[in-house]
């Protein structure tokens, strides 16, 4: 056979994977095989494989007699919207997508590529953990991978795809990555399975209810996105990287923009309810002030008391950061604060400006926050506000109280424009708590009447936007219309903010 029939002989292999039956069953199972996710991932006809000539070296247990060209792992760089990506795709038809000694040498060199040249990296994740053939050595492959996750952390943005099993060890390379996607039905990630926990713990769980992507959407918040098949989860992962910049040097790219910088809603006037503790969905307003109404929402389904995800301003990328008085009336917790800041602290590290909409009644009160150390959670998005050099615009629509107020960009914590609607309270507490503590000689004897006029009192006094705006707190009360006008010109306007943090090494967060 001549080297140009070897070639072609070999490309043919790799291409075949595991052979037709296992792509079959791919198939069978409602799943891609890991080109077909590639090529739909980026622009068509741009993707250009390396490595594809690469051999495990494995020779134990007949390995010597199974060796598939690519050994299972398709990697490489295209184009998507015609911006660099680098790729991973683990094929689960070949010794079930595990990973080898030489996969991690495949995955590291488009690693490295994408920190060099700057520009994303997207794993897409379908395998049954460490390449149990080779031991160690697999183990040592996971350690150079989660190596590079962490080094490359706020350089180029890092994006899993979990589209079949992600299990053991393999989990904390996506953990560590920026956004999670995972597959409905077909995804699963866990540290130890269903067999595992039955003889340890003596618990019955299925593998979906245990790491599904439902139970990681929405209970653990491991998980970002949820996508119905393979080919919605790529194409999500299209739009979401359509908001970002392509590394921590560069802006993100601004989009052309129909929707009119001048565009008053007058309908927002009215959205807040007139009764201050009833619900209304933040999402409206976000929806009426962003460009086309268009807002792609992350970690949707965890923590719905605070709202996260990207929007355009006149065609500038935000991150957007929301209570939600519709969902525990907007109580900060544990999992929203956590939540909160990892997003805020994404944004910071991709210089992308931060929009937030406030209407927060406090921290959630109870043993369960206390013991499971709200202090220290609720702190991990102060210290992210805090700590965030990009342009951070703050609009208070209804409350802010307390610690939250501090908390959610207020003026104090160096954020550049803080703006309330005329319906804004900011107070340490509720006008019936604080009069509870403050006036509870002069109200002891439960006359309803004298207990209301103190109520009223406190909320003419301290439950309004004026007190704060009066010391420069708020920079101004704005009407509710006119606020997608208002926070353009101040994106505009922060456009060539410059902020900076004295030289450390890092700071501690409080994790
Ligand atoms: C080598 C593997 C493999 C592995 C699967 N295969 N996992 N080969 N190493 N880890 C092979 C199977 O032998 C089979 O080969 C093919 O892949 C498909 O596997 P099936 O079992 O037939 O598929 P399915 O029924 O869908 O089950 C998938 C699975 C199961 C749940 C992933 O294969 C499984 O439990 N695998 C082992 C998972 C595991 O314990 N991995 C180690 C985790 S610890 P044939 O030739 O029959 O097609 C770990 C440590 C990481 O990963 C450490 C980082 C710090």
């Amino acid at each position: 056979m001549n080297r140009l029939d070897e070639l072609r002989r070999r490309h043919t292999a790799a291409e075949s994977g595991g052979g037709a039956e296992r792509r079959e069953r791919q198939h069978r199972e409602g799943k891609l095989s890991a080109r077909e996710r590639v090529e739909l991932l980026l622009d068509e006809g741009t993707f250009e494989e390396l490595d594809k000539l690469v051999q495990h070296r494995a020779r134990d247990f007949g390995m010597d007699q199974q060796v598939v060209p690519g050994d299972g792992l398709v990697t490489g760089f295209g184009y998507i919207s015609g911006r660099l990506a680098y790729v991973f795709a683990q094929d689960f038809t070949v010794f079930g997508g595990s990973l080898s000694e030489t996969n991690a040498q495949k995955i590291c060199k488009v690693m490295d590529l994408a920190m060099k040249t700057g520009a994303p990296i997207i794993g897409l994740n379908d395998s049954g953990g460490a390449r149990i053939q080779e031991g160690v050595v697999s183990l040592a492959g996971y350690a150079d991978i989660f190596l590079r996750n962490t080094v490359a952390s706020g350089v180029v943005p890092q994006i899993s795809a979990i589209m079949g099993p992600c299990a053991g060890g393999a989990v904390y390379s996506p953990a560590i990555t920026d956004f999670v996607f995972m597959v409905a039905d077909t995804s699963y990630m866990f540290v130890t399975g269903p067999d595992v926990i039955r003889t340890v713990t003596h618990e019955d769980v299925t593998k979906e209810a245990l790491g599904g992507s439902m139970t990681h959407n929405s209970v653990s918040g491991v998980g970002h996105f949820i996508a119905k098949d393979d080919a919605e989860c790529v194409q999500m992962i299209r739009e979401l990287l359509s908001f970002l910049p392509q590394n921590n040097r560069e802006d993100a790219p601004r989009a052309l923009c129909t929707d009119p910088i001048d565009r008053a809603d007058a309908e927002l006037d009215s959205i807040v309810p007139a009764e201050s503790n009833q619900p209304y969905d933040i999402k409206d307003v976000i929806r009426r002030v962003v460009d086309d109404a268009w807002f792609l929402e992350v970690h949707q389904h965890f923590a719905q008391n605070i709202v996260v995800g990207f929007a355009r301003l006149d065609g500038r990328p935000v991150g957007i950061v929301a209570n939600q008085p519709a969902f525990l009336a907007g109580c900060l917790d544990i999992d929203s604060s956590v939540k909160g800041a990892r997003f805020v602290r994404f944004c910071d590290a991709f210089n992308i400006p931060i929009v937030t909409f406030e209407d927060v009644p406090g921290f959630l009160p109870g043993t369960a926050q206390e013991f499971g150390g709200i202090i220290r959670h609720g702190a991990k998005l102060l210290y992210a506000y805090a700590e965030a050099t990009v342009p951070k615009i703050t609009v208070i629509t209804r409350k802010a109280y307390g610690g939250a107020y501090c908390v959610m960009g207020s003026k104090h914590i160096r954020t550049d424009i803080n703006l309330a609607w005329p319906t804004a309270e900011i107070a340490v507490m509720g006008a019936e708590g604080a009069v509870n503590i403050v006036y509870r000689r002069e109200l002891a004897s439960g006359d309803p009447e004298a207990r209301r006029a103190k109520v009223d009192e406190f909320n003419e006094r301290f439950a309004s936007p004026f007190v704060a705006a009066e010391r420069g707190y708020i920079d101004d009360v704005i009407e509710p219309r006119e606020t997608r006008t208002r926070l353009i010109r101040a994106l505009k306007m922060l456009e060539t903010k410059v902020d900076t943090m004295p030289k450390k090494k890092h700071g501690n967060i409080p994790l």
